[in-house]
């Protein structure tokens, strides 16, 4: 039996309806990737108001690797809604908030002893290891790279680098903060191959302490283990160890962003644990608490302790419900087999997508790591011209077709995957096929 069940042209008429009172009532701001509008989810399969059933290989933006309504975050989340929703971990704290830090700390990578914070957000979490690594270093300045993605507060924004739409119109941005080249191969900024270039983007960060900001004002560098956003890039095996002994060389904090790339996407809980790279920060969210907003900042306990009493925190920051629902995501994490079903995900998915680069002009380049795949389309494969309109009419042809998936990179350019890591393998085939065929198209 197929996964995918459309009953109506996509999207429906309910969806349509709502759509236009969407248009009427919310700003135009927030983007919507389909416009589908969900009453219900299990597993990988979204089903819309006018009963249509899709496969989503967007997860939420990559909240859901294990899977719409999961059982257990369900349950626990349930159990924690009928006890108490809220009592503000500044007031009253409570034990879930304190067994979750502890869980953490433990599975961050670093032998050394580790505390950890919890917000609502990814961009909460990269405002809150900013302060933090600002505090304990006593320097002000930041610096981050070219495509990466670090959220939408004015904060998180400013190290963001996506110009358009994220950034447009909405300066002035926060100071200090510096911008480097990532280990793009693909689009170099140096317009060097790998592995000849003997990771140039690294040892250039030398020269930039020379020329745009001391080393020593650096508090640190936060960098994406894969940029998600940006589009999928991974870099060189040696970029992140490299980027690792260049920070302790300076004195400078390593936040690693994990908002993406976390809880097994890319078959490890955390993506730096491919490189064997241990950050003084990991910052995580999104698929922390199965879809409940909740955001989470480990570090070196004596970082993490820089701040004064009174220094962190927020309203809801660690919310008891969220925090259910992360114990109970953490719990289907311990055994692994998320982990070995997300390497499955990507070699089914490299399998499918070899032939892409032969077939079809359009795709410039496929890459990946454990469940994060993308496919980068060029107009012309010499120039590599980002082929944008074509990216968004292969998203638009599949979601047309009963397949949920997303756009990403600094040119709008490369469709990306980020599905729940319990699909099956029947699911992720039919997936794969509809997304070959939208290509093709
Ligand atoms: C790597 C990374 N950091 C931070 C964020 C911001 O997270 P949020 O949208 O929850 O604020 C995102 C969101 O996509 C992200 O991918």
């Amino acid at each position: 039996m197929s996964a995918i069940d459309l009953k109506t042209e996509i999207p429906g008429p309910r969806s349509r309806e709502l759509f236009a009172r969407r248009e009427a009532a919310v700003p135009r701001g927030p983007y919507n990737a389909a416009p589908i509008f969900v009453k219900e989810g299990r597993g990988a399969l979204l089903t819309d108001v006018d009963g249509n059933r899709f496969l989503d290989f967007a997860g939420g933006i990559g909240c859901l690797n294990v899977g719409h309504a999961n059982e257990a975050v369900v349950r626990a989340a349930t159990e924690q809604l009928q006890r108490f929703t809220h009592g503000c971990f500044h007031v009253t704290p409570y034990e879930g908030y304190v067994r979750l830090a502890e869980r953490l700390n433990a599975l961050v990578p670093g032998s050394f002893p580790k505390k950890t914070l919890f917000a609502n957000s990814g961009a909460e979490a990269v405002e809150n290891a900013v302060k933090i690594a600002r505090a304990a270093t006593g320097r002000p300045a930041v610096l981050a790279f070219e495509d990466g993605f670090h959220g939408r507060t004015l904060l998180a924004l400013s190290l963001t680098s996506k110009v358009h739409p994220y950034k447009a119109g909405f300066g002035p941005f926060a100071p200090e903060i510096y911008r480097a080249p990532y280990g793009y191969c693909y689009r170099c900024s140096y317009h060097l191959e790998y592995p000849s270039c003997r990771i140039a983007c690294v040892d250039a960060l030398e020269d930039y302490f020379k020329r745009y900001v001391d080393a020593e004002e650096v508090a640190a560098v936060i960098v994406e283990p894969v940029l998600g956003e940006g589009g999928f890039v991974v870099p060189p095996p040696e970029y992140l160890p490299r980027l690792r002994e260049l920070t302790s060389r300076h004195g400078i904090l390593l936040i690693a962003d994990e908002v993406q790339t976390g809880f097994g996407r890319t078959g490890k809980l955390w993506a730096v644990e491919h490189s064997g790279v241990v950050p003084d920060i990991l910052i995580a969210a999104k698929s922390l608490a199965g879809g409940l907003p909740l955001s989470s900042i480990t570090g070196r306990a004596d970082v993490m302790d820089a701040p004064g009493v009174g220094g962190l925190g927020g309203t809801f920051g660690g919310n008891p419900v969220a925090l259910a629902a992360a114990h109970a995501v953490l719990d289907q994490m311990e055994d692994g087999a998320l982990f070995a079903r997300a390497e499955a995900i990507g070699r089914a998915f490299a399998a499918r997508a070899s032939s892409w680069e032969q077939r079809f002009p359009l795709v410039g380049d496929v890459r990946g790591v454990g469940a994060m795949w993308a496919v980068e389309l060029v107009k012309d494969r010499a120039t590599r011209a980002p082929a944008r309109d074509e990216a968004s009419a292969v998203a638009k042809r599949c979601y047309e077709r009963g397949l949920v998936t997303i756009t990403a990179g600094t040119y709008g350019n490369v469709i990306r995957t980020l599905m729940p890591l319990v699909i099956g393998d029947e699911e992720l085939g039919e997936g794969l096929e509809v997304l070959e065929a939208a290509l093709g198209a």
